[in-house]
C-alpha cells in the first residue's frame, strides 16, 4: 500500500517500463485470484475496489481516498470531463491525475452509461479514446454498446457485434494506453460468449463485464452468476476482469470466487445520499438505526441519532465513509479468505443473506448436478408433457462445462478441517474436485483372490480409523486380500487405502453425521462409479468394542471368510512373519493408490515399481518415506492434507516411464489423460539453468504444457527435448500457462542438476 507519513501517504511509484499493463496472479483459489497489476501509476493489488469519483460533486476527495483509506485506484466518467468546458481545459493542460489530486492508479469509463441513461452520447468512438489518453488516464474505456436485461435477442446481438466491430479503432486510438474492452450479451449466454471470444481477440488490458447494473438494481443475482459464467470462462485468463457498476458488498465473495478481480462503487455516494447504509448482508435505511450495523472507524464517536442530527451535507459524508469503509472491509475478507482457500465457504455463507444471493449460489453449485439428474429422468421416464420433456433434454448439461471450469482449478487436497455446511459441503468445489479426482483414478485390484466378489464397508465414526482398523486390516490382508475396504465419510466412500486423505477425513460436523445408518442404494450406486456395483456389500459399524471380530463374524456370515479361518476369527494370533508382510503389502497400497489418485499414475505401473520398495514409517505407523528396492526415495506420504510430495528421484522415475511425446504446444483435445502421470511444462533455454538450480518457473518463459496440468498439482519440466529439469507444483491451468506474461507459474519443488542425470 506504500508507506504514511503524517497522515500522508508516499506517491506511487510507477511500474517497470516493460511491465505496463500487465497483470500477474500471486494467490490463488479456485477461480479467485490476488494479482497485481502493472500500471505507470503504482502497481494495484487486486482485487481491488475503484471508489467512483464524479468530477463534479467529490463525497470524499479522492486525496483522502488515497491518504486515508489507502485506495490504489478510482475511476472516473471521461464523458463528462470531455462535456465540462472547464474541467476539459484542466485535464487537457494539467492531466487527470492533478484534475483530481490523486497520484494513483486512473480508470475512465467512456459515455457507454450516459448513452444508457440518456439514449445517446455526442463523441465519436475514437475521440473519446483519444482524448482519455490525451489526459493520461491509466486505464481508458472504449465506447462499447449498453445490452439491457430488458432486450431482445436481436437487438443484443447488434449490441454485442457493434461493441466488436469498434474494438479494433479503439484499440489503435489507445496507442499504447491500457484499455478497457468491455463484455455486453445482456441475458443471453451465447451472446456473452461471442462477446467474450471476440473481445478477448483484440489487446485490451482489462475486461469488464457490463450491461449488469439494471440486473443488480433489480436483484437478479442468478442472471448476474450466469453472466459471469457464460463470459469469464472464454475470456483471456491473464486480463482481470472488472465488474462494471458493481459496488455493493454483499456480491463481492461470490464475484471474486467466480474471477472477478475489479469492482466500482457509486453506490457508497448514491446510497449515502438516500441515507443508506451497505453493509456485507445487505442494505439498511439509518432513519431505523438505533446501533451501527457494524461499528466502523469513521462513527466510532457518533451513534446513528447523532449522524441523524447533522445537516444532510455532512450526513451525508459521514455514511459515505461509512459505507466505503465497510465496502474496504468486506473486501480485505475476501482477499484473507483467497489466502486462506477459503473463499467459497465464505461466498456460500453471504449467500444466506439475501434470497436472491441464495438463490444464485444454489443455481451455482446445485444445477451441473441437476443436469445429470435431469437426464436420468429423460432417460427413465416418459413424459405426459413433450414440451417439457423436449425443455429439459435441452437444458440438461447446458452449464456443466462452466462449473467444470470451476471444479478444474481447485486444489485438492487442502490442509485443515472441512467445516461442514449441510448440503452445501458437498457441492463445494474442492469437495467435488475431490471427489472426481477420486471416481475417476482409483480403482480396486482386480486379483483372484477370496473377497474379490464382496465389500467390506466401515461406518458409523469419524478419523483417525487406523487405530481401530490395522488389526483387522492385516487380518483380510491375509485372509482375503481380494477384498476391498472402504470408508463411509460424509461426502462419499473413501478407500481404506487413502484413509488420510482430505477433505474426506476431516469433516468437522456433528457426530450423527458419521452415525448415519449407510444407505444400501446411495452405497451401490457409488461403487458403480469404482466398477464394484456388482461386490456384495458387508457392512461394518466402527463404533463400539469388537470391531475386528464383528468384521469378521460379518465377513464369515457373507460366505467370504471359511471354516478355515474360523480360528482365526476367534482370535489366534497370524503368525509373525505373515503380519508383517500383510503390513508390508497394506503399506506399498497406500502409497501406490495415492501415487494413483494424486499424481495421476496407472496403477499397474505403480504396483509393479512398488515391488520389492521399503516404507519407512514413523511411531504413529505411518508412511513418511518410501524407498524402491534400489534405494532411491520417490515419495513421501503429507501428514497435513494426506497429499504426496515427489522427490527428485520420483520425478526421474515418472520422467522416465512417460510413453507420450512431450507436448509441443498449449492445445485441449480433451482426451482423457487418467493415468498419464503428473503433467508435464516446456520451458525455453532461457529458463533451463535456472531450474536446475531449483528456481521458480516463471511465465513468459514456457513454450508448451500438457492440457491436464492443474493449479496445486505436481508436475514435471523439461526443456524442448525433453530432458528433465526440474519437478513442482503447478500455479495454474493450461490456459493459464498459455496466457500469462508475469508471476509464477510453477512453484518449483526440486531441480535436476546436469551433473545428477
Ligand atoms: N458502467 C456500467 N455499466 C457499463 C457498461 O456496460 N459499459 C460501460 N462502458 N460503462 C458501464
Amino acid at each position: 500500500m506504500g508507506a504514511w507519513r503524517d497522515g500522508r501517504r508516499d506517491d506511487p511509484a510507477p511500474c517497470r517500463e516493460n511491465d505496463t499493463g500487465l497483470f500477474e496472479v500471486t494467490v490463488r483459489d479456485g477461480r479467485a485470484r490476488l494479482g497485481r497489476l502493472h500500471t505507470q501509476h503504482g502497481v494495484l493489488e487486486t482485487p481491488a475496489l475503484l471508489p467512483v469519483i464524479n468530477p463534479n460533486i467529490r463525497t470524499i476527495e479522492p486525496r483522502e481516498m488515497w491518504d486515508r483509506y489507502g485506495i490504489g485506484a478510482l475511476i472516473t466518467n471521461s464523458y463528462i470531463i470531455w462535456k465540462h468546458e472547464e474541467l476539459k481545459q484542466t485535464a487537457t493542460t494539467e492531466g487527470i491525475h492533478a484534475l483530481l489530486d490523486f497520484p494513483g492508479v486512473i480508470m475512465t469509463d467512456s459515455g457507454t452509461f450516459q448513452a444508457y441513461v440518456y439514449g445517446d452520447v455526442e463523441v465519436g468512438v475514437e475521440e473519446i479514446v483519444d482524448f482519455q489518453r490525451s489526459i493520461g488516464v491509466d486505464i481508458a474505456t472504449m465506447l462499447d454498446v449498453f445490452s439491457r436485461p430488458d432486450m431482445n435477442e436481436e437487438q443484443v446481438r447488434a449490441c454485442v457485434r457493434e461493441t466488436i466491430e469498434r474494438a479494433a479503432a479503439s484499440v489503435h486510438a489507445a496507442q499504447g494506453t491500457m484499455l478497457n474492452g468491455p463484455i455486453q450479451g445482456g441475458l443471453f449466454k451465447h451472446l456473452r460468449t461471442e462477446s467474450a471470444k471476440g473481445m478477448g481477440d483484440f489487446d485490451f488490458a482489462i475486461h469488464p463485464i457490463g450491461g449488469i447494473v439494471p440486473v443488480m438494481e433489480r436483484h437478479l443475482y442468478k442472471d448476474y452468476a450466469k453472466i459471469m459464467m457464460a463470459s469469464i470462462p472464454h475470456l483471456p485468463p491473464h486480463r482481470p476482469v472488472h465488474m462494471f457498476g458493481c459496488g455493493h458488498p454483499m456480491l463481492f465473495p461470490m464475484s471474486i470466487a467466480l474471477g472477478a478481480d475489479l469492482f466500482d462503487s457509486a453506490a457508497y455516494a448514491l446510497f449515502a445520499r438516500d441515507g443508506r447504509l451497505l453493509t456485507p448482508w445487505g442494505t439498511q435505511k439509518l432513519q431505523t438505526l438505533t446501533e451501527w450495523p457494524e461499528r466502523m472507524p469513521c462513527v466510532a464517536e457518533y451513534t446513528p441519532a447523532d449522524v441523524r442530527a447533522l445537516g444532510k451535507k455532512e450526513m451525508t459524508a459521514h455514511l459515505a465513509r461509512y459505507n466505503l469503509e465497510v465496502t474496504l472491509a468486506e473486501l480485505d475478507r475476501c482477499k484473507q479468505a483467497v489466502r486462506d482457500g477459503t473463499i467459497w465457504r465464505l461466498a456460500e455463507r453471504r449467500s444466506h443473506q439475501h434470497p436472491a444471493l441464495r438463490e444464485a449460489f444454489l443455481w451455482l453449485s446445485t444445477s451441473p448436478h441437476n443436469a445429470k439428474l435431469d437426464k436420468q429422468f429423460l432417460e427413465e421416464m416418459v413424459l405426459d408433457d413433450r414440451d417439457a420433456a423436449k425443455d429439459i433434454d435441452q437444458h440438461a448439461g447446458e452449464w456443466e462445462n462452466a462449473w467444470n471450469w470451476i471444479v478444474e482449478s481447485q486444489e485438492s487436497p487442502r490442509k485443515g478441517g472441512e467445516p461442514w455446511g449441510g448440503d452445501d459441503t458437498n457441492v463445494r468445489p474442492h469437495v467435488d474436485a475431490a471427489k472426481k479426482a477420486l471416481r475417476k483414478r482409483w480403482k480396486p485390484r482386480t486379483i483372484e483372490a477370496r473377497g474379490s466378489d464382496s465389500v467390506l464397508v466401515a461406518y458409523g465414526s469419524s478419523g483417525p480409523w487406523r487405530e481401530r482398523l490395522s488389526d483387522l486390516m492385516v487380518r483380510l490382508q491375509h485372509h482375503c486380500p481380494g477384498l476391498e475396504v472402504m470408508i463411509q465419510t460424509p461426502i462419499g466412500l473413501l478407500p481404506y487405502s487413502l484413509e488420510d486423505l482430505n477433505p474426506f477425513t476431516h469433516i468437522d460436523g456433528p457426530q450423527w453425521l458419521w452415525r448415519r445408518r449407510p444407505n444400501p442404494l446411495l452405497i451401490r450406486q457409488e461403487l458403480q462409479h469404482f466398477g464394484m456395483q456388482e461386490r456384495r456389500i458387508v457392512l461394518v459399524d466402527l463404533l463400539g468394542d469388537g470391531v475386528q471380530s464383528r468384521a469378521m463374524a460379518a465377513l464369515h456370515h457373507a460366505g467370504v471368510l471359511d471354516g478355515t479361518t474360523d480360528d482365526d476369527a476367534s482370535g489366534r494370533a497370524l503368525e509373525t512373519v505373515n503380519r508383517t508382510a500383510a503390513k508390508e503389502t497394506l503399506q506399498r497400497r497406500h502409497v501406490a493408490d495415492k501415487m494413483v489418485v494424486l499424481l495421476n499414475a496407472r496403477q499397474e505401473w505403480v504396483d509393479e515399481l512398488l515391488e520389492g520398495s521399503t516404507c519407512v514409517v514413523n511411531r504413529l505407523g505411518r508412511v513418511k518415506n518410501t524407498l524402491l528396492h534400489n534405494g532411491v526415495h520417490i515419495v513421501s506420504p503429507r501428514l497435513t492434507d494426506g497429499g504426496l510430495s515427489l522427490t527428485d528421484g520420483g520425478a526421474s522415475v515418472f520422467h522416465n516411464a512417460r510413453t507420450l511425446p512431450a507436448p509441443s504446444a498449449f492445445e485441449r483435445s480433451n482426451e482423457d489423460h487418467t493415468s498419464n502421470g503428473p503433467a508435464w511444462i516446456v520451458v525455453n533455454e532461457d529458463a533451463e539453468p535456472f531450474i536446475r538450480q531449483g528456481r521458480n518457473v516463471f511465465h513468459g518463459f514456457i513454450v508448451a504444457c500438457d492440457e491436464w496440468i492443474s493449479p496445486g498439482k505436481t508436475c514435471l519440466i523439461v526443456n524442448r527435448t525433453g530432458d528433465l529439469l526440474g519437478h513442482g507444483v503447478s500455479n495454474g491451468t493450461l490456459e493459464d500457462m498459455k496466457s500469462f506474461k508475469k508471476g509464477v507459474a510453477v512453484k518449483t519443488r526440486g531441480g535436476i542438476r546436469l551433473e545428477d542425470q
